[in-house]
């Protein structure tokens, strides 16, 4: 049985400060702590503000009608099986690989950094009578012990959060030596990560230490970030057919209805006057991506290729 063991440990903005281990708090010491606090409060605000981000709109709809199928692909991928102890992080939503991996027998735990949507998940496991923990957790700063986990999965997850290092890291330390990571990512030249492209310029400027999401459909960016803590590295791209929209003006409506980073952006640059540059530039990246499946007339066949890859990887020392 898997289990929540230890909580986060966040840095304090006592440390150091209030504790000098010689009763002597130096101008360093001082500064030092006052560096660690600052960064504390920026790091709170920004996850904050994702939290709200990720809550807006109806992603557990986008999950149900577009992406339900990437889940299980990432739990096969792995080769999950009973009784395995599995941490899906970044799992949102309520059709996503925690809920495949416990289909299958596996001890799973999931944690999301919204509240909202690790509640929309458990409603989701409890309509399907699959019992696990669902927690509210920043994968940046996982409460989980060193080794906890037989497979660390994050389908569409992982790659939203900020700081790309950190996150790669804590994927490693939960996971035990042996065990498996699996990450599902969208690309940068696939049509989600094209869109997060088309949005860049519409958005505001990135926090200091930011990195964009799509770098976690590049391979050797991944093989990078997760370096030595891994051998056996797998990784192949594939695409999901998405055949909801058939035209770009149904695409950019549903998307600015459910889906969080759309909805800020557009926002933004609503304010900033070029909510009306942002849609035109969704609508032409939508009618790429169908004039590109080359069945464009509005006909049932209409549709789009999402690319996406699926990188697996043993954690090293096992
Ligand atoms: C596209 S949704 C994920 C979907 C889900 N895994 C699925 O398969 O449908 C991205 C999720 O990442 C979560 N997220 C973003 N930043 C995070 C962070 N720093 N730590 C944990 N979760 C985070 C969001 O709350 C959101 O639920």
């Amino acid at each position: 049985m898997t289990t929540f063991a230890r909580p986060a440990p966040p840095p304090t903005s006592t440390d150091s400060a209030s504790h000098p281990t010689d009763g002597t708090a130096t101008a360093d010491t001082t500064a030092s702590a006052r560096g660690a606090h600052d960064a504390l409060t920026a790091d709170l605000a920004l996850k904050a503000a994702h939290r709200a981000m990720w809550a807006t709109g109806d992603y557990p709809r986008l999950a149900r009608d577009l992406v339900a199928p990437l889940g299980p692909a990432l739990v096969a991928a792995l080769g999950v099986s009973a009784g395995e102890g599995v941490h899906d992080v970044a799992c949102a939503g309520a059709r996503n690989a925690a809920l495949a991996a416990a289909r299958v027998g596996a001890e799973v735990t999931a944690s999301d950094l919204t509240p909202e949507l690790v509640d929309a998940g458990r409603a989701r496991a409890e309509a399907e009578g699959l019992t696990l923990p669902w927690r509210t957790a920043d994968v940046e700063h996982l409460p989980c012990d060193d080794g906890q986990f037989d497979v660390v999965t994050s389908c569409i997850g992982v790659m939203f959060a900020p700081h790309h290092a950190l996150a790669a890291a804590e994927l490693v330390r939960i996971c035990r030596p042996g065990g498996r990571i699996g990450i599902l990512a969208w690309t940068p030249g696939g049509f989600i990560g094209r869109m997060f492209a088309v949005m860049r310029p519409f958005a505001p400027p990135p926090p200091p230490g930011a990195s964009p999401p799509p770098l976690w459909g590049d391979e050797a960016y991944v093989r990078e970030l997760l370096g030595s803590g891994v051998t056996d590295v797998v990784s192949r791209v594939a695409t999901l057919r998405v055949t909801r929209f058939e035209t770009p003006q149904q695409f950019r409506e549903y998307f600015a209805a459910t889906y969080g980073p759309t909805i800020a952006v557009r926002a933004y640059a609503g304010r900033q006057g070029r909510g009306d540059e942002l849609d035109a530039a969704l609508d032409a990246l939508a009618a790429d991506a169908l004039a590109a499946d080359g069945r464009t007339g509005g006909g049932d066949e209409a549709g789009m290729d999402w690319e996406y890859r699926i990188l697996t990887a043993r954690r090293a020392g096992g």
